[in-house]
């Protein structure tokens, strides 16, 4: 068993850099596939998601060599055979194989996708647009079959009743070499969702909107090989930030685009935490008086939801009570129960967070039930008198690259500790 020990209390300084985006590169992988040469990527994060894609990628038949964050694979040995079912249901962004298997074969036959329990997780609106581009969903034991019988997927206008950040990525994959045009209505506008149509159209792809809630694919017939960096992770950066307001005594957080943070900045104004946003850079410096705040998620450009749980530990330090609302997640709120184990006052009533504050800490032993509430124990442990063991650590590890060594860099008393 792996755990993360803590020692906290001590004050961080110095300078910490964010990595490229998690929740880019699960999906720009699985778009490789489409190309007929090889992609290099650069600014890969070292994250175990990435060691998952990888071996899947390598079971179908790519070759990828990887050197420190870039990533070259070549795409042309993929086979059409069933996923590795094991590895498949290991994780959530899994299902970007169903769009680029669609894409380039015609037919893909995939294990059910797992990831963070953060409640359901449906697919249905990724199977909708796959269907409506003309494949058919039938399923074999544990497998699902999406298939067109061997023919490119047709294009199609799809009307998406949810906001959805897979399923617009998803058909966008499965999109780019279809037959004819497709129109997603209602998309997603994530970042992430601009680099994944970035790559592809340097790729060759002929896509328009994305960023936008209506995305324009023409499809084309075949795809190249080029070279792509990827986005810095806004959670990874936000999660640093936050912390470095809890407990940082002038913390430089680099590689950051402030354009995909602004939601998350202003609730930081709000609350009154001094910070300077400098070119791709954020400076905290050493915080006062804290204002408490609610928190209400939504859809980019809103409050990400993946940022509520590493903000809650800097709002526990916070002076009021407020509540914290997950209109994505609604049962994403494992990390509330760990957070009262160290002492604070927070609870879930109907389907909110409430809090009051502040709160001073104490360590203890806490279990990282998800990849957010992980990083927020993380926040929390720093913050807290004593030691605090967090377990399930690989939850955390599957999205925050170099998480240790980052850590300690700025001073944390902070160790991996395999038993
Ligand atoms: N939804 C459906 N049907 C679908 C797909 C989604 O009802 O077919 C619902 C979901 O249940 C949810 C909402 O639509 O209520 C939005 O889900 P979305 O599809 O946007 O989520 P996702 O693509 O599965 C990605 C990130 C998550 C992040 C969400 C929301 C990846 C691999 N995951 O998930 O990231 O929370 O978007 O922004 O990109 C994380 O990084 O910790 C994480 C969980």
């Amino acid at each position: 068993m792996r755990k993360i020990v803590i020692n906290g209390g001590k004050p961080l300084s110095g300078q910490v850099a964010v990595s490229g985006a998690k929740n880019s590169v699960v999906a720009l992988i699985p778009a490789i596939i489409l190309a007929d040469d090889i992609v290099t990527l650069d600014g890969v994060p070292a994250i175990s998601d990435v060691d998952s894609l990888i071996e899947i990628m390598e079971i179908m038949g790519a070759k990828v060599k990887r050197d420190g964050e870039t990533l070259e694979i070549d795409p042309r040995g993929v086979e059409n055979k069933p996923m590795p079912y094991g590895k498949i249901n290991s994780l959530r962004a899994s299902y970007y194989f169903y769009g680029s298997l669609l894409g380039r074969f015609g037919e893909a036959v995939v294990g059910l996708p797992g990831g963070c329990d953060l409640g359901p997780r449906p697919i249905d609106l990724h199977l909708k647009a796959f269907e409506a581009m003309g494949a058919k969903v039938s399923y074999e034991g544990d497998n699902m079959r999406l298939s067109t019988g061997g023919k490119a997927v047709h294009g199609t206008q799809i009307f998406f009743d949810t906001v959805t950040v897979g399923a617009t990525i998803n058909t966008m994959i499965a999109a780019a070499k279809a037959e004819g045009r497709t129109i997603i209505e209602n998309a997603a506008r994530e970042p992430e969702i601009i680099d994944v149509a970035t790559l592809l159209n340097n790729m060759g792809a002929h896509i328009r909107g994305a960023g936008t809630d209506i995305i324009t694919i023409e499809g084309v017939k075949t795809l190249h090989g080029t070279r792509h960096q990827v986005i810095p992770d806004r959670i990874e950066a936000g999660s640093y930030i936050a912390m470095a307001a809890a407990v940082g005594e002038g913390i430089k957080v680099t590689n950051v685009l402030y354009e995909h943070l602004e939601s998350f900045i202003a609730k930081l104004d709000e609350m009154g935490v001094r910070m300077t946003v400098e070119e791709d850079a954020i400076f905290v410096e050493k915080q006062e008086k804290l204002k408490a705040v609610s928190i209400k998620t939504a859809p980019y450009p809103g409050f990400a939801t993946d940022l509520q749980q590493p903000l809650t530990p800097l709002l526990l330090k916070a002076e009021g009570r407020a509540t914290i609302t997950d209109t994505i997640y609604e049962k994403r709120v494992n990390h509330v129960p760990e957070m009262a184990r160290m002492g604070a006052n927070i609870s879930t009533v109907g389907g909110r967070i409430v809090y009051e504050g502040p709160n001073d800490l104490t360590g203890a032993p806490v279990k990282a039930t998800d990849l957010r509430a992980g990083a927020a124990l993380v926040t929390a442990g720093l913050m807290a008198k004593g030691r605090t063991e967090i377990t399930n650590i690989e939850f955390i590890l599957r999205g925050y690259s170099n998480i240790i060594e980052k850590l300690k860099a700025l001073g944390a008393d902070i160790e991996l500790i395999e038993e």
